[in-house]
């Protein structure tokens, strides 16, 4: 590859794992354009209800915080959890109120290290994160052990073949089989459901974990 090209699609890469500075001001507006279809089936599959206690993991641009919010109504409690600094400080500011009143919780973390209580939460979403976590079966023992005992996590992904067509995926993305993250998600306990999502350029999978 053109050297020029190797080093923007390695910039884009850096930015998608951890979105930063001013480019990353762009890059939180494009995550929540593109990935939106995802997220919002995420939310759906999450079954998310008025009332409830739920969180978005690796929440980038934060429409997924949008979404939560609207589902578990006046009632119901989201919390964000991000290891980009400037995604944390743009939360803050666009969920000002929210965050104010305490229906919105913004907290550093990771999907290894999750700032909230054992079995604290009716559902958790993560999209597109696990692309950047070295760790990914310590991640779902991670996120298994905040669920309550109904409770559901969604880990939405881009299917990892289509993936692997776009340049910027060779810069330090890891494509796992779909398989490989189900048997994770199923060593930590949960029994998984999949489901395809038909978009393009790269369809998705919504793999539905739930305690077993
Ligand atoms: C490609 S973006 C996806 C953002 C959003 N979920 C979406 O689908 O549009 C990945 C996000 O996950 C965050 N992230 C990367 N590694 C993470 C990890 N190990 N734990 C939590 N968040 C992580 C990044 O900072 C970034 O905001």
């Amino acid at each position: 590859m053109n050297p020029i090209v190797d080093r923007v699609m390695s910039t884009v890469a850096g930015q998608l794992g951890n979105p930063h500075g001013l480019l990353g001001k762009g890059v939180a507006t494009f995550l929540n354009r593109g990935n939106r279809a995802m997220i919002e089936a995420a939310v759906a599959a999450a079954e998310v209800a008025a009332g409830e206690s739920v969180a978005d993991i690796g929440f980038g641009g934060g429409i997924g915080l949008t979404l939560l919010l609207d589902r578990v109504g006046t009632t119901g409690k989201v919390t964000g959890v991000e290891l980009s600094r400037d995604m944390l400080v743009r939360a803050r500011s666009q969920f000002f109120d929210q965050v104010s009143t305490g229906k919105l919780r913004v907290a550093e973390g990771s999907l290894t290290v999750l700032p909230l209580d054992i079995g604290s939460v009716d559902a958790v979403i993560t999209c597109n994160t696990v692309y950047f976590e070295p760790a990914l079966e310590e991640a779902c023992v991670e996120l298994a052990r905040v669920l309550r005992s109904k409770g559901r996590l969604v880990v939405g992904i881009g299917d990892p073949d289509a993936m692997a067509r776009m340049p910027f995926t060779k810069h330090g993305f890891r494509l796992r089989p779909v398989a490989e993250v189900v048997a994770a998600m199923e060593v930590a306990g949960l029994s998984v459901e999949q489901r395809e999502l038909p978009m393009k350029p790269i369809p998705g999978h919504l793999l539905i974990g739930r305690p077993e």
